[in-house]
């Protein structure tokens, strides 16, 4: 399975507590990137630019996708390019649905450094960058919207769905 939605939605949260009541391996993408490479995402954006970033996620999912039974969080940029063709046929994707505003919220909270709502006007940007996105997360499978919810009950929801979906 894949979580996908824009920066903040909680793919990271609620990701592996998602993959720890399906008893499935979690892996987060990004994470795994900068453990890998040794470089972070804001680095990569910086030094190599987001279309290499970009090229670097996919090519990384496909490894991790090897791996069966596994709940996958990627970046919120990840679906716009390759993200989708990296992954097995089949494999489910759910859209964790955020506000620009909860985004940027929680984003102030974060201390990893999202370079593309970098900028006077985070907000702004981010209903942006939404607008535009909205039209890819929209493949998923299944979305639920986060803004005001737990990530239990967000884990409950989707483990319901999965459980409808796959009888
Ligand atoms: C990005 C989202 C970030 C990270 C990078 C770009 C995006 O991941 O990949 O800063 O384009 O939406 P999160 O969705 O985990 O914040």
């Amino acid at each position: 399975m894949v979580l996908i939605g824009f920066m903040g939605a909680g793919k990271s949260t609620v990701g592996p507590l998602l993959a720890e009541r399906l008893g499935w391996t979690f892996a987060d993408v990004d994470a795994e990137l900068a453990r890998t490479s040794g470089v972070s995402v804001a680095a990569w954006f910086a030094e190599r630019g987001e279309a290499a970033f970009r090229a670097a996620e996919a090519e990384l999912t496909a490894e991790l996708c090897s791996r069966d039974r596994l709940v996958l969080a990627p970046g919120g940029g990840w679906i716009l390019q390759a993200g989708l063709e990296s992954v097995p046929r089949g494999t489910a994707l759910v859209w964790l649905r955020v506000s620009a505003a909860e985004a940027v919220r929680r984003l102030e909270r974060d201390p990893e450094v999202r370079p593309l709502l970098a900028g006077p006007d985070p907000l702004a940007r981010a209903e942006a960058l939404l607008a535009e996105r909205e039209r890819h997360y929209a493949v998923a499978d299944y979305n639920v919207m986060v803004d005001g919810r737990t990530p239990a009950e967000l884990v409950s929801e989707i483990i319901e769905w999965l459980k409808t979906s796959s009888s």
